[in-house]
């Protein structure tokens, strides 16, 4: 273990923080955050502890899907800067020892990007295999039963060249045919542009959907649908078959990290659900596909009770082959906040415990460790194409809102007087960076506090994870240790005080907890915790 210890990537060993661009710091005064804005913060990320930051998307974009719609893999949206402000940022975050992870967005492309615009201008274009065209089906309408994430069919009509594109997103979304070899060369190279530019990883857009069906069958019917589904959502009432996770995608994973392996220990992050089995084979069968097939169990599959997150844990311990490295996330643009969520505010400090103490790399959504709550969005603000599209319960803006730095205008996130692109929340004048700084007990200290111990305690970041049962069982009592150093962690998931005696540990010291107002021998025979309260134990 010592060894190996030693041998970790940055991307094992490290924390990464994603920022949603738009929604940072603005430092042009239109009211949408910009890469000269994440510059300004660096010190701040730097100081908070975190080692890597994965930026949402910032590609030229009509922002359809607010930059997943990309029209030039190779360039900065005026918006958000251009490649001189971008290679800043780079050399400035490397100058503080902090890794850049960019979203790469594979499977689709903008309906403004020249390669789509070639190749719906006629059916004999040489781009036109580039993407996915069908004749409608025999009698007319779509060529299948697909739908889109975003509501309505995945197919939309061309009637220029009378042909059916294939979308799983907004329509302005048309899908890469990632068959065709010189669609799969020209985006590969895509990365080698950004890793010369000196990007240390990508985090990879619905990277389990780049290969179809070869015969674009038609999905079956899920007979789980939730009732009451809006009319126009299609995608959930069909089993998510031959549109995504197809067996002949492995093979382009591998290609893919066959590219990144051209350089210097890059990493590969991709976005993919599924259950365990499938997801898994990410990893690629002798390690060779992606780093970190992102795991969002402990997000969304499972209830906030101590039972239940440690079943999801035990079950990716086991299935991890060796080579595979762990990962957790409990909030990112496309979900509610973890503070609004889960177990409420009360809870928002055990999960920040939890997450950063457990083996795997974490990744942080930007404004948790200020305990951000989801913001209600007044219908006519919605800006989100699925809220747009599935209605005002769907949307992600809630989770999108600007980053609150201050009490001042606007946060501090854009100058006064100017709209920023969302609302502000309401609790911004005392939920904010510099309040919550100059508190020495405050959620941010917390998070502070957790990420400098984690970076600092080889067994925190690197160690074994070893689950103990306990009584009472609403509370996660897991070890994690390296080699002598042996710590414990006790997270209590319930509102009520309990004492509860550690099986085969007499005494220990606690070094952290999430009340941020002990530290203290304890006696494991019986240790106390308060309601909601989390403690880091040496032992
Ligand atoms: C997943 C991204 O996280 C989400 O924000 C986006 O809308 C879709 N992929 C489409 O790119």
């Amino acid at each position: 273990m010592e060894r190996q210890l030693k041998t970790l990537h940055w991307w094992q060993r490290g924390v990464v923080y994603q920022i949603y661009p738009r929604s940072f710091k603005d430092t042009t005064g239109n009211g949408v955050g910009d890469l000269q804005g994440v510059i300004e913060k660096l010190d701040y990320l730097h100081d908070l502890g975190v080692d890597a930051i994965w930026l949402s998307p910032f590609y030229p974009s009509p922002m359809a899907d607010f930059g997943y719609d990309v029209a030039d893999y190779c360039d900065v949206d005026p918006l958000f800067g251009d490649l001189a402000t971008f290679d800043r940022l780079v050399a400035e975050a490397h100058r503080r020892g902090l890794k850049i992870i960019i979203d790469w967005v594979p499977n689709h492309t903008s309906d403004q990007h020249p390669w789509f615009i070639e190749s719906r201008s006629s059916r004999d274009n040489p781009k036109r295999d580039w993407y996915i065209w069908r004749d409608p089906a025999p009698g007319g309408g779509p060529p299948n039963n697909w739908g889109s994430f975003f509501g309505g069919p995945a197919w939309t009509y061309d009637a220029q060249t009378g042909q059916y594109y294939l979308h799983q997103f907004c329509k302005e979304q048309p899908e890469l045919n990632w068959r065709n070899p010189e669609v799969k060369a020209a985006m590969l190279d895509t990365l080698r542009f950004w890793m010369r530019r000196g990007v240390d990883g990508f985090r990879m857009d619905v990277i389990g959907l780049l290969i179809k069906d070869k015969d674009l069958r038609d999905n079956p019917p899920n007979p789980n649908a939730p009732p009451n589904l809006p009319e126009n959502d299609l995608f959930s009432r069909l089993l998510q078959v031959y549109n995504m996770y197809q067996d002949e995608n492995h093979a382009v994973m591998r290609e893919i990290r066959q590219v990144l392996d051209e350089y210097d220990d890059r990493c590969a992050i991709g976005e993919l659900w599924g259950p365990l089995p499938e997801w898994v084979r990410y990893y690629g069968e002798r390690g060779d596909e992606l780093h970190l097939p992102f795991n969002f169990r402990l997000k969304d599959d499972t209830t906030w009770d101590a039972q239940s997150m440690r079943a999801v844990v035990d079950a990716l311990e086991a299935a991890l082959p060796d080579f595979a490295w762990p990962n957790y996330v409990l909030g990112n643009h496309d979900s509610p906040r973890l503070a609004s969520r889960f177990g409420g505010q009360a809870q928002a400090r055990v999960a920040a415990m939890l997450l950063l103490t457990l083996r795997g790399t974490p990744t942080l959504y930007y404004g948790e460790e200020i305990g951000m709550e989801n913001v209600p969005i007044p219908p006519e603000k919605i800006q989100d194409p699925q809220g747009r599209n599935l209605g005002p319960e769907r949307t992600r803006d809630i989770c999108r809102t600007p980053m609150q730095w201050d009490a001042g205008p606007n946060a501090g996130f854009c100058p006064a007087g100017v709209e920023p692109w969302l609302p502000l929340a309401a609790d911004y004048a005392t939920r904010n960076v510099a309040v919550l700084s100059a508190d020495p007990t405050s959620i941010l200290t917390l998070y502070k506090r957790l990420l400098h111990l984690r970076r600092a305690t080889p067994a925190l970041y690197g160690g074994r994870y070893r689950p103990l049962d306990v009584e009472p069982d609403d509370v996660y009592v897991y070890l994690r240790e390296d080699g002598a150093q042996r710590y414990l962690v006790a997270l209590n998931f319930t509102a009520a005080p309990c004492t509860l005696a550690i099986p085969g540990e007499t005494a220990g010291r606690v070094i952290l907890s999430t009340h941020l107002d002990r530290e203290e021998a304890v006696s494991l025979d019986a240790l106390s915790l308060r309601a909601n309260e989390g403690v880091i134990i040496a032992l």
